[in-house]
């Protein structure tokens, strides 16, 4: 009886082990596969910004998150998953007043939560076996400068430009995390 115990455990125990390990080539190609999905529908959503060159805005990025090839992977999992999560808050938040497509942002939100997902699974792995790095001032750096874009919204009451200049913002954002996500090696 106690031998089955142990022999269950011990099974128990290598499975989670081998559960435990992140696929990063795996990870990788599901995140680009998606965010390259999310650029396509956020293309699709901008609109004639060469009419809002007057609202546009310097939101200024915190100079830590500039250069995605300085980051660690377990660190550049937890920046994407910041502003994975932030986007996805911009864009729920009164987009049915920027009068856009409702099927194309429901789509988008729908990626931006697989890839928080897939992100999600690996983090908590990662935090099982200890790597997990910080001391996060880098995401608090991050909710700072996407509280900005919020913000500027608001005291642009929502208005049509400045949401153009907010998507254009986050597409290039989008193809930043493009960067972050060749960061993610073996
Ligand atoms: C919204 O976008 C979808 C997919 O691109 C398209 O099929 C649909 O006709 C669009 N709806 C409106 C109201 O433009
Ligand atoms: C910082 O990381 C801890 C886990 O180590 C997490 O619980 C906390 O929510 C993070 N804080 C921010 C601001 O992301
Ligand atoms: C968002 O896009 C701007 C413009 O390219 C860029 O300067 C900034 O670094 C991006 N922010 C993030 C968090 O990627």
């Amino acid at each position: 009886m106690t031998n089955r115990c142990t022999l269950q455990l011990t099974v128990l125990l290598c499975l989670t082990g081998a559960a435990l390990s992140v696929n990063y080539g795996k990870l990788r190609f599901k995140l680009r596969s998606s965010n390259s999905a999310c650029q396509t529908l956020l293309w699709q959503l901008i609109t004639s910004p060469q009419h809002c060159l007057d609202d546009r805005m310097d939101f200024q990025i915190p100079r830590q998150v500039e250069q995605p090839q300085q980051f660690q992977k377990e660190e550049a999992m937890v920046v994407m998953y910041e502003m994975l999560q932030q986007i996805h808050t911009i864009f729920r938040r009164s987009f049915s007043n920027a009068g856009w497509n409702e099927t194309i942002v429901e789509k988008l939100l729908e990626e931006l939560d697989d890839q928080m997902d897939c992100l999600e699974t690996a983090l908590e792995e990662i935090k099982q076996e200890g790597k997990f790095p910080w001391e996060n001032r880098t995401a608090l750096r991050l909710k700072t400068y996407y509280l900005g874009i919020l913000q500027y919204l608001k005291a642009k009451f929502y208005g049509r430009c400045a949401w153009t200049v907010v998507q254009v913002e986050i597409f290039r954002n989008v193809s930043f995390l493009n960067g972050l996500i060749g960061a993610l090696q073996d």
